[in-house]
């Protein structure tokens, strides 16, 4: 069976189309994703009414793309899915009613999926024989924590942000440097070119518990560009990316062994970044814990992990109705044990 799935909830429009299940394995056959980062670049940040509406203009273009590189029409496609929660209104919008309006001309079932749950899904795209329970380290823009995962649609937060996401903060230091938007893939980038033993950041709340908090972080690159304004980029970016890294690692093999977990997961856009991948390996490798980590186009937003979520929510809980909604909030407490 085929799954046709819709992301729009931030400034991603995409499209995908799965084969099989969670259960059964998966086969991606398209995951067409087209940026809206060049349209907010001026402002520095998500624009919602510019973002909804380029989904509304990429939504047919996007589709037709993903239908033509998976080879298929509308006829093989058994089911709907489309970002439902959280997200921008506006941008959540122009899917829920595309996902809906395609499930009404084909005449099968709509499914609306959280947001979060896809990008924990993401994960079981390239591993279908994964055996739960796992934790899952979920870093993106607008969330930080580390969830149990303990069944499929049974998930406990075992860690979350007392402040800022771990996305946040590396948009908003880059931000700060000048270094333009989105921050995270910058910072990335330009580390590679700095020396990350140059500053010795704080690494806040390790060895107490598994919470996180990256304002302090945050501020404290400020604080030390004020006092060295001569400090290289690349060095700040390089030392920056080391100690967000070094939190996020050592709290996952921390609640991997709290939970008594089978394997350490990575999901969203943060997991994207280079240096936490390679350290999230070796830390995992050096502790004897199977890491998994989703290739860089499924931690990102993308619309192969929310048909996947579909595929396994259609089984679990049937089709949406098509008077549901789309809701801004609220993922964490409809989600989350
Ligand atoms: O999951 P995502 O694409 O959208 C949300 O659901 O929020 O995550 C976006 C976040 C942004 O804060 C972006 O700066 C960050 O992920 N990000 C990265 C990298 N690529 C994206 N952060 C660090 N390194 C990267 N390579
Ligand atoms: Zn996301």
């Amino acid at each position: 069976m085929l799954t046709l799935g819709i992301e729009t909830s931030c400034d991603e429009t995409s499209v995908a189309i799965i084969e099989g299940d969670a259960d059964s394995g998966m086969t991606v056959l398209s995951n067409v994703i087209s940026s809206q980062v060049a349209l907010h670049a001026e402002a520095g940040g998500v624009v919602p009414e510019i973002a909804s509406r380029a989904h509304l203009t990429m939504m047919e273009p996007v589709l037709a793309q993903a239908l033509a590189d998976a080879g298929v029409t509308g006829k093989d496609i058994g089911a709907v899915a489309a970002t439902s929660e959280p997200g921008l209104i506006g941008a959540l919008l122009v899917g829920v009613s595309a996902g809906k309006a395609l499930s009404v001309a084909w005449n099968v079932p709509y499914v609306a999926v959280n947001h979060m749950e896809g990008h924990l899904f993401a994960t079981l795209l390239e591993n279908p024989g994964l055996e739960l329970p796992v934790v899952v380290l979920l870093v993106s823009g607008g969330h930080t924590m580390l969830v149990a995962m303990d069944q499929l649609g049974s998930y406990r937060v075992v860690g979350s942000t007392i402040d800022d996401a771990a996305g946040e903060a590396f948009d908003k230091v880059a931000r700060y440097l000048g270094l333009g938007y989105p921050g995270g893939p910058v910072i990335d980038r330009l580390a590679k070119e700095g020396d990350a033993k140059a500053i010795r950041f704080p690494r806040a709340l390790v060895g107490n518990g598994l919470d996180f908090s990256f304002s302090g972080m945050k501020t404290a690159v400020i604080n030390y560009v004020r006092k060295h304004p001569e400090a290289e980029n690349a060095d700040l970016a390089a030392s920056f990316q080391e100690a967000v890294v070094d939190v996020l690692v050592a709290k996952t093999i921390e609640a991997v062994k709290v939970t008594g977990a089978n394997a350490a997961c990575l999901g969203g856009g943060v997991a994207a970044n280079s240096r936490l991948r390679e350290r999230m390996a070796q830390a995992c490798k050096a502790e004897g814990i199977p890491a998994f980590i989703p290739g860089r186009e499924f931690c990102t937003d993308n619309a192969a992990m929310i048909a996947a979520a579909g595929a396994w929510r259609l089984k679990a809980d049937g089709p949406s109705g098509l008077d549901s909604g789309a809701t801004p909030s609220g993922g964490r407490s409809t989600l989350f044990a």
